[in-house]
């Protein structure tokens, strides 16, 4: 542990308590100066610790910030989240964790960040939230896959949101083939995944998670909402990060021992598309009818309205009815 790290330990190890600086200066075996220097750095932070000229010091609260140290506090997963790295400001999480794909770093590595300023959506599309509002993160996971199953990790990526949120605010949210996260029809969060690949086996891949937190309505797009909107309260962006790692590296766990079975069942109950007649846009191709689920596979199959049925691995759906 860093020497600086040593005095927020402390404080935190007191709980609710006040600390002397005396005593953590023997402790930490450091100058009281140096303590104080330390308190004055972490209420730079956003960390806010009481000071009372007899007792000493207590910490009352920890930033909302994305501190990979507050995140990995008692995470307790295998293997998401094994490495994080948070960013105040990057262009997107997903480049970043891509990059680190390509160096070779080991799969679970977690990127977060307070503001994206080429944030990523899926087909080319943008995608914005303001400062410090969102979960914005990037996961590098390297699955035994082909490339064909790569979708998998789509619906597995929106089961373990769907259920994070549900953990962490009680709301009960409905996905959208293949990964938009909505409430009441508006967008909460976005899923966009990426791979490196040869032809026939998956080097890499990205998992980049967006999620409206704690914007107000007039700060996103239209069409878009977020937790605390539907909530009428502000949540802990840290906790609510530390439950989407866990979920994911609990469902993860699940797709590489082949449990994708388990994962399509609630992907199903969750589904706001299965049932809908829909549009699916795929490249080059328009396809009509009702949605009627999703396979073993994670692929979406379509009844047309002559009968016949098809399937479809990856695209865009609009809901018509
Ligand atoms: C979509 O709905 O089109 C997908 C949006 C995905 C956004 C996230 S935010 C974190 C990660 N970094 C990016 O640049 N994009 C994803």
């Amino acid at each position: 542990m860093k020497k600086e790290d040593r005095v927020l330990e402390f404080l935190r190890a007191a709980g609710k308590a006040y600390v002397s600086g005396e005593k953590i200066s023997e402790r930490l075996n450091v100058s009281r100066a140096y303590v104080w220097k330390e308190i004055m750095a972490l209420r730079r932070l956003g960390y806010r610790i009481e000071a009372h000229p007899h007792e000493g010091y207590r910490l009352v609260g920890i930033p909302d910030r994305l501190f990979p140290d507050e995140i990995a506090r008692d995470l307790g997963t295998r293997r998401v989240g094994r490495q994080i790295l948070s960013y105040k400001e990057i262009g997107s999480t997903n480049d970043a964790a891509f990059r680190l794909g390509e160096q070779g770093v080991g799969e679970g590595v977690s990127v977060f960040a307070e503001h994206q300023k080429k944030g990523r959506g899926r087909m080319g599309r943008s995608w914005v939230c303001p400062k410090g509002k969102g979960v914005l993160v990037s996961i590098l996971l390297r699955p035994i896959l082909p490339p064909v199953e790569v979708s998998k990790m789509t619906l597995m990526a929106a089961v373990s949101v769907v259920r994070a949120v549900r953990q962490a605010t009680g709301l009960k949210l409905g996905i959208k083939w293949p990964n938009d996260i909505l409430a009441g029809g508006r967008k909460v969060c976005g899923i966009l995944t990426e791979m490196s690949a040869e032809l026939d086996r998956v080097n890499f891949v990205v998992v980049g998670i967006g999620i409206n937190v704690n914007a107000s309505a007039r700060e996103l797009p239209p069409g878009a909402t977020s937790l605390k909107t539907l909530l009428g309260k502000k949540i802990s962006r840290v906790e609510f990060a530390r439950a989407l790692l866990r979920e994911i590296d609990r469902d993860y766990e699940r797709l590489i021992r082949g449990q994708f079975g388990k994962l399509a069942g609630e992907w199903e109950e969750h589904s706001v598309t299965s049932g809908k007649h829909v549009i699916v846009r795929t490249i080059g191709r328009k396809l009509e009818g009702v949605a009627a689920g999703i396979d073993a596979d994670g692929a979406l199959w379509i009844r047309r309205d002559d009968g016949l049925q098809e399937k479809v691995l990856a695209g865009d759906v609009e809901h018509l009815r």
